[in-house]
């Protein structure tokens, strides 16, 4: 099927301005970046999308990590070769569809929503803005899907997740590309981010398999009172139709942690993308709709949030909620219904580094934790606590590896790479200017071109500043000095975040007492924290989140516990 791909020329009308884009003040001059003269049309074949020479004059796409791929599976691109149907190709302009009772659909609104590339700052592409009317055709749908899903043999569920696990890994090429255009994702972690997303689906097939083939077998006896007349069978069946809500920053990735463990236990699953990452989701969902999934059983709706949110959250059609984000997962859960809710809402994971840490570890993690994907990860390392003796040591190393990280475009795999949105940056640069006119020290001159912040670390920062407690999202780290461990945890515990937070130390005693002090839903000892392995538990408390995902902890959450109790007239004893 793979083989057989129909190629189409898209060229998505990029020069219209759409009454959605938030993109209409210019903040500062556009960024200038070295120009690449290679266009992708001469690395792809003739009729691959042509839209990339629209844009940025560095579309080079990371050529040495995709051109292998592109010629793999034909020169498919973007909205290319098998993911030419998702697209609604018109006379003046382009706008991806959405994805409903197994087919590609335009929105009746004739509305969409435009997507602005963080590099350029201009219209990299556009999806439907769905209607509520549509909304509820889908719920509809997808409680019919699931009835009959939930009789499909469960190896049989497996065996389709495999399948599209597979066709997602053999797609990468262009699905990063759409990470590295609508998110600015470096191209290296956007290959990474589909690989690691498709081996997520197969471990979670397998995981189900195991799980959901097992139950438990309870009898009476075993209570004061009871003889054994009662055998009580327990299983785990679906909950329904799951709602999975992913971010931008990890959209491929964090929407099939949501989507394989709901599909695996039985549910149907709708998907509402950010828009920032909508059309990397439309793609990858493509990927299950090659591998056959049933009609209605997923289905991707995309749209203006203030449209259709609080109506896809609140809708009675829904009977569990997945969600990763920002404080907005507050507001759904006190509005969602009585159904179970996984929620991760970000964090300030703190780092706390004592004075026999090995410094040269720490350094590295701390770069690698506080400024890959700039910052832009929930698990990042958002404050360093470190001890003053080993203060002035730590800044001078991390100092030194922050100078050799590089800035621009995502698709030269720079280190630090334009963050989300112009509002994003404007926001990273009031915390830098409340640090500055407190009193923090600067490592490094802040510098901002656009939506690129150049990465910047800022020792001294005292509790007064605002960068101590909120999370920037973006390539800017704090410092703060402790004079004592016990200030470092009660610094950490102060925040009303509570996700991950490390320790580093030689002494394993030390760093379990300071692990279980901490108040976070994970502590990593000698590492940066970090969501993977993603089989491994994650959550939050506090505003951190409700609920543990993680595989295992993701199909539990998306299942309940169903017994059948086999009463007998006389008491039955093994062996008896
Ligand atoms: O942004 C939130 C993600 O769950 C973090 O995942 O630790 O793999 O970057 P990560």
């Amino acid at each position: 099927m793979l083989s057989n791909v129909v190629t189409k020329t898209y060229v998505p009308d990029c020069s219209t301005a759409s009454s959605f884009s938030t993109n209409t003040t210019i903040y500062r001059r556009r960024i200038t970046l070295p120009r690449k003269t290679r266009a992708l049309s001469l690395i792809t074949n003739s009729s691959s999308v042509l839209h990339h020479q629209h844009h940025f004059s560095s579309v080079s796409l990371s050529k040495s990590i995709l051109v292998g791929e592109e010629r793999e599976f034909g020169g498919a691109m973007a909205g290319g070769g098998v993911f030419a149907e998702i697209i609604d190709v018109g006379d003046s302009t382009s706008v991806f569809k959405y994805y409903a009772d197994g087919e590609w659909k335009k929105s009746s609104s004739g509305k969409s929503v435009a997507i602005v590339n963080p590099t350029t700052r201009k219209t990299q592409y556009k999806v439907q803005a769905c209607t509520q009317e549509e909304v509820n055709k889908v719920m509809e749908t997808a409680k019919a899907a699931q009835k009959s899903w939930a009789k499909t043999p469960l190896w049989r569920r497996a065996e389709l997740l495999h399948k599209a696990a597979a066709i997602l890994k053999d797609h990468k090429a262009p699905i990063a590309e759409a990470l590295i255009k609508e998110i600015a994702k470096p191209a290296k972690d956007a290959v990474t981010e589909v690989v690691r997303s498709g081996d997520l689906i197969s471990y979670c097939a397998e995981e189900g398999v195991r799980l959901l083939g097992e139950g438990a077998f309870l009898v009476s006896d075993s209570f004061p009172g009871n003889e054994r007349t009662k055998y009580c069978l327990t299983s785990k069946i679906p909950l329904g139709v799951v709602l999975a809500i992913p971010p931008f920053n990890y959209p491929v990735n964090l929407a099939v942690s949501k989507i394989a463990p709901a599909l695996i236990a039985g549910n149907s699953l709708v998907l509402k993308p950010p828009t920032q990452g909508a059309v990397s989701c439309l793609h990858m969902v493509h990927c299950f709709h090659l591998a056959g999934f049933p009609k209605g059983l997923i289905s991707c709706i995309t749209g203006k949030g203030s449209e259709i949110g609080d109506f896809l959250t609140m809708h009675p059609g829904v009977n569990c909620i997945s969600f990763t984000g920002g404080d907005t997962g507050i507001a759904i859960s006190k509005k969602a219904g009585m159904i179970p809710l996984q929620m991760e809402l970000g964090g300030k994971d703190a780092c706390i580094v004592l004075e026999d840490a090995d410094l040269d570890l720490v350094a590295s993690n701390i770069v690698k934790g506080g400024f890959s994907y700039s910052g832009q990860r929930c698990t990042a390392v958002k404050v360093v606590l470190v001890m003053e003796s080993v203060a002035d040591a730590l800044v001078e190393k991390v100092k030194a590896k922050v100078a050799k990280l590089s800035v621009g475009p995502p698709e030269d795999d720079s280190d630090i790479t334009p963050v989300v949105s112009e509002s994003s940056a404007n926001f990273i640069e009031g915390l830098v200017l409340d640090a500055k006119q407190k009193g923090a020290t600067f490592c490094q001159e802040y510098k901002r071109d656009g939506n690129l912040i150049w990465p910047l670390l800022l020792d001294n920062v005292r509790p007064d500043m605002r960068i101590a407690w909120e999370e920037p999202f973006g390539p800017v780290l704090p410092v703060i000095r402790i004079g004592s461990v016990e200030e470092g945890i009660h610094h950490c515990n102060a925040s009303n975040f509570g996700l991950q937070g490390c320790v580093f130390t030689k002494d394993i005693n030390k760093a379990m007492l300071i692990s279980d002090a901490m108040e976070t839903g994970t502590v990593q000892i000698n590492s940066a924290p970090a969501r993977g392995p993603d089989h491994f538990p994650f959550q939050g408390i506090k505003d951190s989140g409700i609920g543990s995902q993680g595989i295992t902890n993701s199909i539990n959450m998306m299942t309940k516990v169903k017994t059948t109790v086999i009463n007998l007239p006389t008491p039955s004893y093994t062996m008896g």
